[in-house]
């Protein structure tokens, strides 16, 4: 037998419909907000992720599906390609090959699959989906407004209450600027020097390559040289200091509640200023749902115009492991099943199907080869409502007998009646 790779999942109904009711809930809030919605390719060229997410990141040092393509004339040379690990580079991509800064401040957001090659576990995936957002637009369009930081969050924190998510944690940092990036990598450099050796390998190569990414160590023996290191917060400047107090004051002013962590500095090279994640308490050792933060420099970077941005991707998977609901609570059954009795009923239960589902009923149809007992049967494992019986005598007087399949309740309606009865 094949069976899906290992970190990769089916999803079947009922809880299909958990995933649509996040779906759902999720576009009527962006909306709110007056995001609008962008589809980039599931791949892309791995040159994208190398220069935006940052060679020395764990994601494209180690965790890329990547392969040659072959060119397909002689003269077309191979090109590296890779699963899109995430979104934001294929989203800033765009903006830059559509000229979207013509249109002022763009507020984007998508639904889909990312891979990463990461070790499989509960709540870590091979294949995953995200649910994320980008504000990024011409600095004249105020895309640098820490305005958007404070909006994006407290979006984010409406979205998961209006999910009946609870108990989220929205930790908040400045990552700062440029400037203040490289002296703090310097100063990091100063400070694992005469310690790098009792690190793992990782860091060794790290403290030298890009200090930075040293906080996104998991081994346990590293940790407590890691607390000793300078934090980012020592080394912004006014300005990103400015930036940062009054994404915090809005987000005071609006009522979202936020921790400080000066150890958040997240696993991707591209942000600056503001980074957050927001974690849930249930979901174990993989607890962010969701993380994101402002990267003022990237479109420069993938050579277009400055366009500074923020933005966040939810782990959809996460999101919906933690929203305490199980699938039957959103799943809808049918509220009608058809049961067509005797030779020549398929007809005109097709039609009354038809019919029915016109009044926005979820009907199924059985089969005029099924005994009564058989359509008893499968009315009941499909969770129907009701059963309908079409037989010669009820085409005839154009009257049904509907049975309620819970309380066992029959009667004859007319066929002008049965949407009323069925939705009453
Ligand atoms: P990220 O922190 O790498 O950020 O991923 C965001 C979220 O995706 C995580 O918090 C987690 O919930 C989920 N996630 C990541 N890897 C996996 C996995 N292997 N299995 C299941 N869920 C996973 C980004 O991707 C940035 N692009 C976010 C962003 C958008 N920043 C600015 N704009």
């Amino acid at each position: 037998m094949i069976k899906a790779i290992r970190g990769t999942r089916d999803l079947l109904p009922p809880d299909s419909a958990l995933w649509n009711f996040v779906e759902k809930t999720v576009r009527e809030v962006f909306a709110a907000y007056n995001f609008h919605e962008i589809r980039t390719p599931i791949f892309e060229a791995t040159e994208l992720f190398a220069r935006s997410v940052g060679e020395e990141t764990d994601i494209v040092s180690k965790e890329m599906f990547t392969w040659e393509d072959r060119g397909r004339a002689q003269s077309e040379k191979n090109q590296s390609l890779t699963l899109r690990p995430e979104n934001t580079a294929g989203v800033v991509r765009a903006y830059i090959e559509h000229n979207l800064w013509e249109r002022g401040l763009s507020k984007l957001y998508y639904i889909g699959p990312q891979f990463r090659r990461e070790r499989p576990q509960k709540g870590r995936y091979r294949q995953f989906f995200q649910i994320g957002a980008e504000v990024i637009g011409p600095a004249t369009s105020g895309s640098e407004s820490p305005v958007r930081d404070a909006e994006v969050l407290e979006m984010l924190s409406t979205l998961l209450n209006r999910l009946g998510i609870k108990e989220w944690r929205l930790e908040l940092n400045s990552v700062g600027c440029a400037a203040d990036r490289a002296c703090y990598n310097e100063a990091l450099r100063r400070a694992l020097d005469p310690v790098k050796d009792k690190m793992c390998a990782d860091c060794q190569r790290r403290a030298v390559t890009n200090p930075l990414r040293v906080f996104d160590c998991k081994v346990p023996e590293d940790q407590p040289i890691i607390e000793t290191l300078p934090r980012i917060g020592q080394f912004l400047d006014e300005p990103c200091c400015q930036h940062f107090a009054q994404v915090k004051e809005i987000l005071r002013a609006v009522g979202v509640e936020f921790q400080e962590n000066d150890r958040l500095v997240r696993g991707l090279d591209y942000y600056t200023r503001t980074a957050f994640e927001f974690t849930h308490g249930a979901l174990g050792a993989q607890n962010a749902i969701l993380g994101g933060g402002r990267y003022d420099g990237l479109s420069e970077s993938l050579g277009g115009p400055a366009a500074p941005g923020i933005g966040f991707a939810i782990g959809e998977d996460r999101l919906v492991m933690s929203l305490g609901k199980s699938a039957d609570e959103v799943f809808r059954k049918p509220d009608v099943y058809i049961a067509p009795l005797g030779e020549g009923m398929n007809n005109p239960s097709a039609r009354l199907a038809r019919e029915l589902r016109g009044h926005n009923i979820i009907v199924e149809l059985g089969d005029a080869v099924f005994k009564l007992k058989k359509s008893f049967e499968a009315a009941t494992k499909a969770g129907a409502k009701y059963i309908l019986i079409v037989g010669e005598n009820e085409v005839k007087a154009s009257a049904f007998a509907l049975k309620n399949l819970a309380t066992g309740e029959q009667k004859s309606v007319p066929r002008d009646q049965l949407a009323h009865a069925i939705q009453s």
